[in-house]
């Protein structure tokens, strides 16, 4: 059953406004999930060049996209995503899990204080932001497992006014909620159901039953780790099955090179955080 078969044309694309952290100093010299090997060399010009592109794909497509400031010995800082949950004038600023990333939070505490968002608060549970909490319309998916407490929900809750729905990610290749799933409109999504609990998975199944389903491949590759505007979907250019389902339902895949940042875990997504203000 497809309820959104069609041309491209009828899909409509917001405007966004995203949050991006060039990757100055972008490395591999520590490891906090299974993809990033320390041993393994990494070219800090062929990431800042993906991350480039990126940028320049999502201005291209009339999206804003602001930058903040990398802070020299936090490598991971790129991942954007993970810095905060921010909708309206609200901005939950992370608390990071491991110590290597923990500094990352005041950067975006400033940032947000700076940018006159009414109320920012830093997390009091382990919370890695967007990473792990997708807003889908009116509700936020929130997985746990590896990073964001579970306990975090209820905080979340709290300060959005927002139904939060808790996930369970089992596999520690897709770490992050944002690995295994990726919100396309309100009420659409594209998940990888073996990164999910069998409870998870059930709850997934009810509440998007006509979701896109990753193969092995596509997620193995990250092509979860997307960003759609509502019609225009920004995702790792290897992801071809991926690319393939979106544009039967109508969307715009629109490939991108991230292969020296998913050195360190993260694509394309990860390197953007939506600013609903
Ligand atoms: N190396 C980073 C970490 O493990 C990658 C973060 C990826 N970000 C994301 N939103 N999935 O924390």
């Amino acid at each position: 059953m497809q309820s959104h078969a069609g041309q491209p044309g009828e899909r409509r694309a917001r405007i966004r406004q995203y949050l991006m952290c060039r990757p100055t100093y972008y490395d591999v010299n520590y490891s906090i999930n299974p993809w990033m090997n320390p041993e393994l060399p990494t070219s800090n010009s062929r990431a800042t060049a993906q991350w480039e592109r990126l940028r320049a794909v999502l201005r291209e497509l009339g999206h804003s996209v602001e930058v903040l400031e990398p802070v020299p010995g936090l490598p991971d800082m790129v991942f954007a995503a993970n810095g905060a949950i921010v909708r309206g004038d609200t901005a939950m600023v992370a608390r990071f899990r491991h110590p290597q990333r923990t500094g990352e939070s005041a950067a975006y505490l400033d940032w947000f204080e700076a940018r006159g968002y009414t109320e920012v608060v830093q997390a009091e549970c382990v919370n890695e932001g967007e990473g792990d909490y997708l807003q889908a319309g009116e509700r936020i998916l929130a997985g746990s497992g590896f990073r964001s407490d579970p306990e975090s929900h209820t905080e979340v809750e709290k300060l959005f006014q927002l139904p939060v729905v808790g996930l369970t990610l089992v596999n520690a290749q897709f770490y992050h909620l944002d690995t295994a799933l990726a919100v396309l409109d309100d009420d659409e999504v594209m998940y990888y159901p073996e990164a999910f609990s069998a409870e998870s998975r059930a709850v997934l199944q009810e509440l998007y039953p006509d979701a896109i389903l990753a193969t092995a491949a596509d997620a193995g590759v990250f092509g979860l780790n997307a960003v759609s505007d509502g019609r225009h979907v920004v995702l790792p250019q290897a992801a071809a099955d991926l690319a393939a389902r979106l544009r039967e339902r109508g969307f715009e895949p629109i490939g991108v090179e991230m292969t020296e940042l998913l050195k360190a875990g993260g694509s394309a997504k990860c390197c953007t955080l939506e600013l609903r203000r």
